[in-house]
């Protein structure tokens, strides 16, 4: 399937087109102003993903209890053929494309198919926009990338309109850590900037035995703890604050309720902490938490409505007989 084998990917052919934000978009300190400072506590989750962050969170990935990165590593390969068929990209635009593990499968199906499409990543972080790209420009080498650096919170609208349909990919169930009118204004900018031809895939995480998605975010190695109180190092850092990592324990709920995942770090033990770069502290009782992540699962019927509030239609449904993991196809209504 793939072709080319150029020895040497040559990083310097490619350049980042910057995607202005269509609104501002608050920073780090402005978050953990409003976060921190008052109760109940909580941090978005876009911040675990600095360097280590990512690391760790590639690492999650390959521990034998997170099973969402694999199941949809396993569909994709499977359907990527009948999505490129019935989608028929001349553009694959990919939101939060990071290192475009997943997306070759996609790829692959368009070689395969004798389509030859224009492939946007678009991701917060150039360093692996440009990594990924060489990577894939070495695999392939009829395919042109253009890599787009920006932050999709910041609104899709100055996203560059190419001719041509466009296939849009949100792929790793992140969608899930949105709150559900979050998740719709996204989806709503998305159908905003969709022509009628075009097409959604997204990959959601799916309701399940609550053991399975317990496990899944308190493995046995401590990975996914390791991710969390990486949060703390990024707080050091960056608003120059004195976390005591080491004073918090990873705390991660299934709420049946909710149909979510709740990530919280725990404060072992009373304690105050400073946030110079805010010029403020912040006293923690033992036991109390800081929400760091929602991961919201979905069944069938609550995909499809939150699809339906962003007045999108899902086309195909693509899932494992265990139903762990949904691929929809989705067009703009
Ligand atoms: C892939 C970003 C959606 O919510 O499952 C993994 C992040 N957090 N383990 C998820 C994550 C803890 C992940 N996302």
């Amino acid at each position: 399937m793939a072709t080319s084998s150029r020895a040497a990917p040559d990083i310097d052919a490619l350049r980042c087109q910057v995607v202005p934000s269509a609104r501002p978009v608050a920073g780090l300190a402005e978050d953990a102003r409003r976060g921190l400072l008052h109760r109940p506590r909580s941090l978005p989750s876009k911040y675990f993903y600095d360097e280590r962050g990512s690391r760790l969170f590639d690492a999650i990935c390959r521990v034998p209890e997170y099973y969402p990165t694999r199941t949809e590593g396993v569909l994709l390969a499977r359907h990527a053929a009948a999505i490129i068929a019935q989608a028929r990209p001349e553009h694959i635009l990919e939101l939060g494309s990071g290192a475009s593990r997943k997306t070759r499968h996609l790829l692959a199906a368009c070689e395969g198919g004798r389509r030859t499409p224009t492939y946007w990543p678009f991701d917060v972080c150039e360093e692996m926009l440009l990594a990924a790209g060489a990577e894939l420009s070495g695999r392939y080498d009829w395919l042109t990338i253009n890599p787009l650096l920006g932050d999709y919170c910041g609104g899709l609208r100055h996203l560059p309109a190419p001719d041509g349909r466009r296939l849009f990919v949100f792929l790793g169930g992140t969608i899930g850590n949105f709150e559900r009118a979050e998740a719709v204004a996204l989806l709503r900018e998305l159908h905003a900037i969709m022509a009628p031809g075009d097409r959604l895939l997204l990959g959601a995480d799916r309701v399940k035995d609550p053991a399975v998605l317990r496990a899944a975010y308190n493995d046995a190695q401590g990975v996914t703890a390791e991710f969390n109180r990486n949060l703390l190092h990024v707080l050091n850092r960056r608003l120059d604050a004195d976390f005591v990592v080491e004073a918090f324990r990873h705390e991660a709920v299934y709420r049946e309720d909710r149909e979510r995942i709740e990530m919280y770090l725990v404060s072992a033990r009373p304690q105050t902490v400073r946030l110079r770069a805010l010029g403020e502290c912040i006293g923690l009782a033992e036991g109390e938490r800081i929400l760091t992540e929602i991961s919201c699962k979905f069944t069938p019927d609550s995909l499809e409505s939150l699809l339906g509030a962003a007045r999108m239609r899902v086309d195909a449904h693509y899932a494992p007989p265990d139903g762990y993991f949904s691929l929809v196809l989705a067009r703009p209504d």
